[in-house]
């Protein structure tokens, strides 16, 4: 069976960390975005299909260096061709029952019981499908049971149809590329409101669902992953007191308060005097002494100078 995985966009909204690297390869507890969905796939996955577009020489780069356990094909798009353009553009490679996944999902999602659902059901497609208080930001479904009667991306605040939202996570027929026209295609605005009565089914899961696609919900997926068994601590901690849980790889920590839900990477550090609470420190990143830093992407190499604090801030190493 194949899967395969749209991780093409810009990651506009992770500027500046996604100019330097495209957004399924940063890390998440030190490990590509991408790279956690593909741990998550079922055994009969056998082979993983990316679509690729945005700065696709680091991604091939990737896979060529790191065996994932499953044959990898990147199928680039000269121009970024939307969700739906993108599955068109790998058509080729589905010619039977499919996984299809936004690139920057992390969840606890179960796929195998996604898989028999709509095996169960039947139709086109079965969309992932996760409760929000505020579904404006997403595709938002109407439901009749189990069937998707209708779709809306985006909508205006207030007027969305219901509260429960595309997951980003799908099964589907390889007859969807039949409802898929050439070019620039958004599978969400252009493709969903048009196969409805060809049989779409919406799967409800709970545990954690998170789109890390900004920095805010970035951060909150690094929590979920922390909170659900993902910690370590084997950082070099000289005098400093770590609080809750964390993911501190071989970091130099010195005289510092770090945590909860910090996450800092190979050869970042921090100095005498500080505290960092809920933020990223990639490989190399420093906060120097004295400075506060919360809510915080320091990309790799990006540096905190002495006494600075900082909040909800994205830094990377040229600014
Ligand atoms: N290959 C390719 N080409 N991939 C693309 C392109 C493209 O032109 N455009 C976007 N992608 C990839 C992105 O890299 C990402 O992995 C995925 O498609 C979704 O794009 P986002 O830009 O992250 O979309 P979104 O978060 O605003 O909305 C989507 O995800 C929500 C759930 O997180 C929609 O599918 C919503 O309906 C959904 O609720
Ligand atoms: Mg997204």
């Amino acid at each position: 069976m194949k899967a395969l995985i749209l991780a093409g966009g810009m990651g506009t909204r992770l500027r500046p960390l996604t100019f330097s690297t495209p957004k399924p390869l940063l890390p998440l507890l030190g490990r590509p975005m991408v790279m956690h969905i593909i741990d998550s796939l079922p055994g009969e996955v056998d082979t993983v299909v990316l679509a690729v577009s945005y700065m696709k020489d680091q991604l091939e780069d990737f896979f060529r260096k790191n065996d994932c356990g499953r044959r990898v094909v990147l199928v680039n798009e000269d121009e970024p061709l939307g969700t739906g353009g993108a599955i068109r553009n790998v058509r080729q490679h589905l010619d039977d029952t499919f996984f299809c996944f936004n690139g920057d999902i992390i969840s606890s999602l179960d796929l195998s019981d996604l898989l028999s659902f709509h095996k169960r059901h039947g139709g086109i497609g079965t969309l992932s499908l996760w409760q929000v208080p505020d579904p404006s930001a997403f595709g938002v479904v109407g439901l009749d049971r189990d069937r998707i009667i209708d779709f809306q991306e985006k909508p205006v605040p207030g007027r969305a149809i219901s509260d429960l939202i595309n997951a980003g996570v799908y099964v589907f027929q390889p007859e969807l590329l039949d409802h898929i026209p050439p070019g620039v295609v958004s599978l969400e605005r252009q493709v969903f409101p048009k196969i409805l009565d060809k049989g779409m089914h919406g799967y409800r899961f709970q545990g954690y669902w998170v789109d890390c696609g900004t920095p805010e919900s970035y951060l909150r997926a690094q929590s979920e992953l922390l909170e659900h068994g993902r910690s370590l601590n084997n950082a070099f901690v000289q005098g400093s007191k770590v609080i809750g849980l964390n993911y501190l790889d071989r970091a130099n920590l010195k005289g510092c308060v770090v945590g909860p839900h910090v996450c800092a990477l190979p050869g970042s550090s921090v100095a005498d005097g500080s505290v960092v609470e809920r933020s990223v420190l990639m490989e190399g990143a420093t906060v120097g002494k004295d400075c506060t830093v919360k809510d915080c992407l320091l990309g790799p190499g990006a540096k905190v100078d002495d006494g600075k604090s900082v909040q909800g801030k994205v830094l990377a190493y040229f600014q």
